[in-house]
């Protein structure tokens, strides 16, 4: 191996990623004095935060009545019975307290006429415990509140003396022997040189892995770097046979059209032109939950009712709304369809198609964030040292499919509770522990391997084939055929690694070598993906496999945990949290009125 020097520093805290989660848990630490350093692959506001749209659930009842037990239901009910119970309630009862707190550091909000923070209905949000119409629960800034929030956290964090270090690549967790994470070192890609993070706490907020797949809204940066160092630091990752597939991505360009456009009243059209989530979700029609209109988009498709000269996608109309309500509160997506689909949203339907939009599974964590490293006598124990936050994490507040507008207050909700956390168990300025070096050995290494891989696959090959192995074989309908063909292949995808070519050998801007150390991370998310659908014999939330087409709660009403070491992955199980964190008496929510039942919309 080349000899490598490193510079160390010292933090409290070091945050990884600066999207919503690791702004907003950066925010935190640094406001409660904590040495707190934030590691991020991009400029904090191109993260991929800036590309949430339709906005941020709150039971503000700003529009309407509302209640936080009710979407506390509906998060449960959206989860398809999976998420953690104790997180949900944590969700849905601090979701207002986050959305105002978003409000008071400055996120400029579109407005009632009386001034109050617009919302908008979103898909699955609905009134007394599901019974009820639709509630108006998302808060918005037009479409573009990720990009709101990005830059509003971004400002505040540095106003708190955050300390940035921008377009450094974490390459691996530093954890003694005896599992407790003591930092992480990571690669300034601008002048190559090597820094260790030496911390109390490491915070994971290195958001999703939408790019395992060929397409996916997810900006090209989200390769589930995190993931991928919790997989070789030997912990588990949770839950991730669960891929949300976002009803209306651009057919073609994959990129998102906000949920929103459905909430301002679009709705989706078949080759006949008929409203076809009439027939399937009576009640809730276009504003169903997302696992079910992708469902629903995709069998019109496969049945012969899609649109377009290939029969294979679906409209969606806007065209019947007011001009001045496009411009105001859709102005994003109406450019977006412009450009990328040539499309006069005043004039003509959108083309489009469910896309690979947001990861369920993740880092298991408690709803402190804490990370959990799960035995078989304590399957809540914690890795010490180590939380994750945002689409990284398992909490686990979405279970088995996310409602919309239930991300970013996740982002903000556990970033917010993780700094909370830390300021109970990190000493501010004490001494931090020494660095473990035959760990900080081992991280250098695995980078030097990939940086002197000599082999006979080149990184976008076999990124393309990964790719396109999740979406024919990890798609919106699973059956045991295709998820046994499936893992066979990406088991043998995955050996590849070992034959990987890279060409560039400097370490100054290094595309080569980052977009395969991001190959790297994303090879074991995309395996324990495919495995864990496979071994899941039922149909849940976004899991629907077709030869197990009923949700079975005697048997799967449990997490998946996946071990990932090269290319195989060891599964075990975990409970799901039943019980709330507050009684009826506490004034908590009735646990008859979130006992699993069907679910229909
Ligand atoms: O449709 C959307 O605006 C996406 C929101 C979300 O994924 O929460």
């Amino acid at each position: 191996m080349a000899a490598y020097e490193y510079e160390t520093h010292q933090y409290d805290v070091v945050v990884v990623g600066a999207g919503g989660a690791g702004l907003r848990a950066t925010l935190g630490m640094a406001e409660q004095g904590l040495r707190t350093a934030c590691v991020t692959k991009v400029f904090p506001t191109r993260s991929h935060t800036v590309a949430a749209q339709g906005g941020i659930a709150a039971s503000l009842s700003n529009m309407g009545p509302d209640h936080w037990q009710w979407h506390m239901y509906d998060t449960v009910k959206g989860s398809d019975w999976l998420g953690d119970t104790d997180a949900m309630e944590y969700l849905a009862r601090e979701a207002p307290k986050a959305v105002y707190e978003l409000e008071h550091y400055g996120v400029p909000f579109s407005r009632t006429e009386e001034g109050k923070i617009y919302q908008r209905p979103f898909g699955g949000h609905t009134t007394q415990f599901g019974e009820g119409p639709p509630v108006q629960r998302t808060c918005a800034v037009a479409d573009r509140t990720g990009h709101a929030i990005l830059h509003t956290l971004y400002g505040q964090s540095l106003k708190n003396n955050a300390e940035f270090y921008i377009e450094y690549f974490a390459i691996d967790l530093i954890m003694s022997d005896d599992g407790v994470c003591q930092g992480v070192l990571a690669w300034n890609l601008a002048d190559g040189t090597l820094h260790l993070f030496n911390a109390k706490m490491v915070v994971l907020a290195t958001g999703g892995y939408g790019r395992a797949y060929f397409s996916a809204t997810s900006a090209h940066t989200c390769t589930g770097d995190g993931n991928g160092m919790i997989a070789r630091a030997g912990l588990p990752l949770q839950d991730m046979e669960f891929v949300q597939f976002h009803p209306t991505g651009i057919y073609g360009a994959g990129c998102l059209i906000t949920e929103g456009a459905r909430g301002e009243g679009g709705y989706l059209t078949n080759s006949e032109g008929e409203r076809f989530m009439e027939r399937y979700a009576p009640t809730y029609k276009d504003l169903a939950s997302r696992d079910v209109v992708s469902r629903c988009m995709t069998m019109e498709i496969r049945e012969g009712r899609g649109v377009g000269a290939e029969g294979d996608h679906i409209h969606l109309h806007l065209n019947h709304l007011p001009p001045e309500t496009l411009h105001e509160r859709l102005p994003g997506i109406s450019e977006s369809a412009k450009i990328f689909a040539g499309v006069d949203v005043t004039k003509e339907p959108i083309p489009v198609l469910p896309t690979v939009h947001y990861n369920m599974g993740g880092i298991p964590t408690n709803y402190w964030g804490e990370v959990l490293n799960p035995t078989a006598d304590n399957p809540d124990a914690i890795a010490p040292g180590l939380m994750a936050v945002g689409e990284a994490s398992c909490a686990s507040v979405h279970g088995a499919n996310r409602l919309g507008s239930n991300s970013l207050i996740d982002l903000v909700v556990f970033g917010r509770a993780a700094s909370i956390r830390a300021g109970q168990v990190v000493t501010p300025g004490a001494n931090n522990p020494e660095p473990n070096k035959a760990s900080v050995e081992k991280a250098l290494s695995h980078f030097d391997a990939l940086r002197h891989a000599n082999g006979n696959v080149g990184t976008a090959e076999l990124r393309l084939e990964m790719q396109r192995t999740m979406q024919s074989d990890a798609a919106v309908f699973r059956t045991d055929k295709t998820l046994a063909e499936g893992c066979v292949k990406m088991e043998a995808v995955a050996r590849k690694m070992d034959d990987i070519r890279v060409t560039d050998r400097s370490l100054v801007w290094n595309s080569d070598l980052m977009e395969t150390l991001e190959l790297d991370n994303l090879m074991p998310n995309a395996l324990a993906t495919i495995v864990a659908a496979e071994a899941r014999k039922e149909s849940r939330g976004a899991h629907a496999h077709e030869d197990y087409p009923n949700r079975d709660d005697a048997n799967w009403r449990k997490h998946s945990l996946a071990w990932i070491e090269g290319s195989k992955v060891t599964l075990d199980y975990r409970p799901v949290k039943l019980d709330p964190l507050t009684s009826p008496a506490e004034g908590g929510i009735d646990p008859v009125k979130i006992a699993p039942k069907a679910r229909v919309y």
